[in-house]
């Protein structure tokens, strides 16, 4: 998620869940514009360790070529797939005609996924992240064919329309109607709130995967169902906290900022309880590092 799951955020839960728990996760969207982005700059997106569940690249832009060529250059990167973002509902994306605009021209899209395909020939998986339509779902199924139509390997299907945003209400019966659409296998996302969900999406839509976005941001360990203690929760954002200070040049109040974003999702370890209000108007990032460390210190030493 774009701003927010950065490598190291990412790599952290990736390494708290096992591969047959978590699959897979993507890096956040890298904007292509008119021109190839260089490899280092999808190196970083990437991050620097290798896991063995995937993560794959996510690009997301309108110019087939310059799409191709960056492509052919995640390949280059290490990266082990390559998706294309149709959901995006941001101003900018729409304004360059990327993310979610595309959902308006599904011809676009095929042609945009084929390039990229033809780009990586075959060296890695070409998938597409779609959502459920741009003003309502009636097209669903025209939009899923589109992306499979382009060569996509799997397609992730976000179940909000582009006018819905992130609305609270979902409907997972637009990802069945994409399931039955395509023969490639389908991965629903949208409205995720705890780890039985996953299992309840499969059975209610049919699709052989399950993406979590926000609901990731609050607990790490959503994939694998696991409930930790509050002392584990705070350890995993001090962890957090020093791995950004040690892989960036991020500063202090950049960091701790950084954690005040995650808290705001946080129910892992019901480590907010009944003091949520408190935490989050914490402003000093060293008070907000020792309350971290208070925790963990507290529930260890029981
Ligand atoms: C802050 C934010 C950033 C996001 N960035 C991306 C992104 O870079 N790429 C992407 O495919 N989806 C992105 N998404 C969408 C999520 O991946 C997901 O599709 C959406 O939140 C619905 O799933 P959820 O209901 O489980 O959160 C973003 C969502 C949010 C809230």
């Amino acid at each position: 998620m774009q701003g927010v799951t950065e490598p190291c955020y990412r790599d952290l839960v990736l390494v708290r869940n096992s591969p047959l728990e978590l699959g897979g996760a993507f890096t956040e969207f890298v904007r292509v514009m008119d021109k190839a982005i260089p490899v280092h700059v999808l190196r970083k997106q990437l991050g620097p360790e290798v896991f063995e569940a995937p993560v794959g690249l996510q690009l997301m832009g309108s110019e087939s070529q310059a799409m191709a060529e960056s492509a052919a250059r995640a390949v280059e990167a290490g990266a082990p797939l390559v998706d294309i973002n149709f959901g995006c509902p941001a101003k900018g994306a729409l304004r360059g005609c990327a993310g979610s605009a595309l959902l308006r021209d599904p011809g676009k899209m095929t042609e945009l996924i084929s390039a990229c395909v033809e780009a990586v020939a075959g060296a890695v998986p070409v998938t597409a992240k779609i959502r459920a339509g741009d003003r309502d779902a009636d097209s669903v199924e025209q939009l899923a064919r589109a992306a499979e139509d382009g060569g996509a390997s799997l397609l992730t299907i976000h179940c909000r329309t582009r006018s819905e945003h992130y609305t609270p209400t979902v409907y997972w019966e637009r990802i069945a109607r994409a399931v039955e659409a395509v023969q490639i296998p389908v991965c629903g996302n949208g409205g995720v709130t705890c780890h039985s969900d996953l299992e309840r999406m499969r059975q209610e839509t049919g699709c052989e995967y399950v993406m979590v976005g926000q609901a990731a941001l609050g607990d790490p360990w959503i994939f694998s169902g696991r409930q930790v203690q509050s002392a584990e929760a705070a350890r995993f954002l001090r962890d957090y906290e020093a791995r950004l200070e040690e892989r960036s040049t991020a500063s202090l109040v950049a960091r701790a900022g950084r954690i005040k974003q995650l808290l705001r999702h946080w129910t892992a370890g019901d480590l907010l309880g009944q003091a949520r209000t408190e935490w989050l108007a914490v402003q000093q990032p060293e008070e907000l590092l020792e309350r971290l460390a208070g925790v963990s210190a507290v529930s260890a030493a029981v």
